[in-house]
């Protein structure tokens, strides 16, 4: 009898698992819905647990969905290039969790408020980097492009890594960016976990990714691209007299 209900136990939990990974047949991925479960805090508590043991994850920004590890870690930096099968020449972007964070690893060329009025935000701000940040990120360049993303799960978790996050786009290179999980579902097995938080944007724009702007020289800005956010951007960089070079 006691087998018997043991058996039906298996059976049941395992109709379950069935169930669950029907959809798309994905049943080993981590799939972590950020409306579910545990506040977003200890989510986040989680993911920057998972990045500082080297680990690379899926996680929402406020445009397209990310793929993340710690800046400050080669083999997990050199895991994302294999996981996107990026040539390791394209540079990543870090995030970081406040405008005071900007000034550890970009030297800033522009007034504290230009940085407020911008970020959080769907801008990418390119500057000389600083010694702090790990020499094997981004070999080939000076620069370095710092995000602070306008959405509160990614920023808590640099927060709580108190490290940049490198940042790339969740697409494997040349394929569209991803708004929602499922859009890189293919990807989901190579990465330790995925932080689902719905379909990001309400507008198709949102796919165009952050604005990306040298300001690396002062005076100046430079459109690396023009992303969501390009008019609000350069309107705010403009009240600052910057001008706009090629
Ligand atoms: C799934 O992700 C969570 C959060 O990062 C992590 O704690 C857990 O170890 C992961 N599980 C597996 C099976 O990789
Ligand atoms: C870097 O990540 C690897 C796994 O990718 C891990 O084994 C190692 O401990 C991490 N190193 C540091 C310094 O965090
Ligand atoms: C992601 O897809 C976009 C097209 O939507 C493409 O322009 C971009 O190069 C891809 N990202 C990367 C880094 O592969």
């Amino acid at each position: 009898m006691k087998i018997f209900t043991l058996f039906l136990q298996l059976a049941k939990s395992l109709g379950t698992a069935a169930a669950e990974a029907a959809p798309n047949g994905l049943s080993m991925s981590n799939v972590t819905r950020l409306w579910e479960g545990p506040s977003l805090a200890t989510h986040a508590e989680k993911a920057s647990a998972a990045l500082l043991s080297g680990h690379v994850i899926a996680v929402p920004t406020d445009t397209l969905y990310g793929i993340a590890a710690l800046a400050q870690n080669n083999t997990a930096i050199e895991r994302i290039y294999e996981i996107k099968r990026r040539s390791s020449t394209k540079p990543l972007a870090i995030c970081v969790s406040t405008v005071e964070d900007i000034y550890l690893w970009g030297k800033v060329t522009v007034p504290h408020s230009l940085l407020t009025s911008l970020l959080p935000g769907p801008v990418t701000l390119v500057f000389q980097r600083t010694k702090q940040l790990n020499l094997a990120f981004n070999p080939g360049t000076d620069l370095v492009g710092i995000r602070i993303p306008n959405e509160d799960f990614i920023r808590a978790v640099a927060r709580c890594c108190s490290s940049p996050l490198a940042l790339t786009s969740a697409n494997i290179s040349s394929k569209a960016s991803p708004v929602c999980v499922e859009e890189f579902s293919e990807l989901w097995s190579k990465l330790h976990a995925v932080f689902d938080s719905g379909h990001l944007g309400e507008h198709l724009e949102s796919r165009e990714g952050s604005t990306i702007v040298d300001l690396s020289h002062p005076g100046t800005y430079r459109l690396i691209r023009r992303g969501i956010a390009y008019e609000q951007t350069s309107k705010i960089l403009q009240s600052y007299d910057l001008c706009l070079t090629d």
